[in-house]
C-alpha cells in the first residue's frame, strides 16, 4: 500500500499507511490519527442531522461535513460551523468515489496545478476511506471571500439545471478574462483540459469558483473525480457545452459521436483569444503525463474493474486530445 495523502512509496519507518509528514502537512501535527472516531453509520447519522438542521455552510450534492481538529493533535470531529476541513464519505451509488476523488486530486496536483492538501482516512469500524480536504476558504478566523460562476454570473440558483445549460465554457472563459485576465482564463482552460483527461464530466458552474483579494484568481482546485467511471457509455460529453454552438466545432461537430478532440479545444482558445501556443502547452503538459497518471490510478485502492475502466478513460482522452485534424 501507498501513502494514502501523497500515494507515494512508503519507507519502513512510516506509520501504516501515511507518511508522517504527509499527515503533517495536512493537519499541522503527525500525531493526528488517520483513523477516525466515529464508526460508519453514526457519521453518516451525524451528516444527515447537520444537512436536516439546515447548519451546512458548504452545499453540493453529496453528503459532506465540516470538520476541526479537537486539539492540535486531534481528533478531527464534525462541526456546526468554522470547520478547517471537509470530509466526504463515498456515497452508496458510487462506489469508491472517496479513493476516486483523492485519486484525481493528487493527479492534478503531480500536473502542477492547485490543490488543497487533502487525504484518505478511514472509519472506527471499518477500512472504508473517506475523503478529507483541507478548507481554502479560510485562514484561521478569517473567512476568504469566493464565488463559484454561479454567482460570478449573477445566475439564479432556483434551477437546479442553470450550473448545467446557464452558460458555456467559452463564456466562462471570456468571464474569466474580463474579471481576472487571460491568464486566468489560461488556468481555467487547463483545469477543463484536465478533467476532461480523466473523465470528470460534472465540471459545472459550481464547481469552478474565483477567490477575491488584491486580485482575481481561481481558487484551488475541487470536486474533481473521474465520474465517467460510473456512467457505464463513454460518451466523452462535458458539464457545459463548450461553445453554444457545439455542431460548428470542427471534431465533435463532424463526427457526431459526442466526443470532443484537440481542434475542438483549441477552437474554443481561439474564440476565448488564447493564443494557440499557450493553449498548445497546457494540453501537451497534461498529456504528456498519462504514463504518470496511469501508474497513480494502479497503486490507488480503487477496486479493479474501476482501474481498468479510469485507464481506459485516461487513454482514450489522451488520443483524442493528440488529434490533430489537417
Ligand atoms: N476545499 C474546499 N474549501 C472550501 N470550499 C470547498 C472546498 N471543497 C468544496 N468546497 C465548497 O463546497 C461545495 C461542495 O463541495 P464539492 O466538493 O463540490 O461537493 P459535491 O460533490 O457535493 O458537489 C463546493 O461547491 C465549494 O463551494
Ligand atoms: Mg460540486
Ligand atoms: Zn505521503
Amino acid at each position: 500500500m501507498k501513502c494514502q495523502i501523497c500515494l507515494k512509496e512508503l519507507d519502513e519507518q512510516s506509520d501504516p499507511g501515511y507518511h508522517s509528514n504527509c499527515i503533517k502537512r495536512l493537519f499541522g501535527d503527525p500525531k493526528v490519527p488517520t483513523r477516525l472516531k466515529y464508526p460508519r453509520k453514526e457519521f453518516r447519522e451525524e451528516v444527515r442531522k447537520a444537512v436536516k438542521e439546515g447548519r451546512m455552510s458548504i452545499s453540493g450534492v453529496q453528503p459532506k461535513a465540516q470538520m476541526t481538529l479537537e486539539s492540535p493533535v486531534g481528533p478531527l470531529v464534525v462541526t456546526k460551523s468554522g470547520g478547517e476541513y471537509i470530509l466526504k464519505p463515498t456515497p452508496e451509488d458510487y462506489p469508491c468515489a472517496a479513493i476516486n476523488e483523492h485519486l484525481s486530486m493528487q493527479m492534478a496536483k503531480v500536473a502542477g496545478f492547485d490543490v488543497p492538501e487533502c487525504g484518505l482516512l478511514t472509519f472506527a469500524d471499518t477500512d472504508e476511506q473517506a475523503y478529507v480536504i483541507r478548507r481554502f476558504d479560510r485562514i484561521g478566523d478569517e473567512k476568504l471571500h469566493h464565488e463559484d460562476m454561479m454567482q460570478v454570473f449573477n445566475f439564479n440558483n432556483t434551477n437546479s439545471d442553470a450550473k448545467y445549460d446557464a452558460a458555456t465554457y467559452l463564456d466562462v472563459l471570456n468571464k474569466c478574462t474580463e474579471i481576472a485576465g487571460l491568464g486566468v482564463a489560461l488556468e481555467c482552460f487547463s483545469r477543463l483540459i484536465f478533467n476532461y483527461l480523466t473523465g470528470n464530466d460534472d465540471f459545472h458552474l459550481k464547481n469552478i469558483s474565483v477567490m477575491h483579494g488584491k486580485t482575481i484568481k481561481l481558487t484551488q482546485m475541487y470536486d474533481c473525480l473521474n465520474s465517467e467511471i460510473y456512467s457505464g457509455n463513454l460518451d466523452g460529453s462535458l458539464a457545459l457545452s463548450m461553445t453554444g454552438n457545439d455542431e460548428k466545432l470542427p471534431y465533435y461537430g463532424t463526427r457526431l459521436n459526442g466526443f470532443y478532440a484537440l481542434p475542438d479545444f483549441l477552437t474554443l482558445a481561439e474564440m476565448a483569444r488564447i493564443k494557440e501556443k499557450p493553449a498548445r502547452r497546457s494540453i501537451a503538459r497534461i498529456v504528456q503525463l498519462q504514463n504518470n497518471f496511469i501508474e497513480m490510478v494502479y497503486v490507488s485502492n480503487l477496486d479493479e474493474n474501476l482501474k481498468e475502466k479510469y485507464s481506459a478513460i485516461i487513454k482514450q482522452r489522451v488520443e483524442l486530445l493528440s488529434l490533430e485534424i489537417s
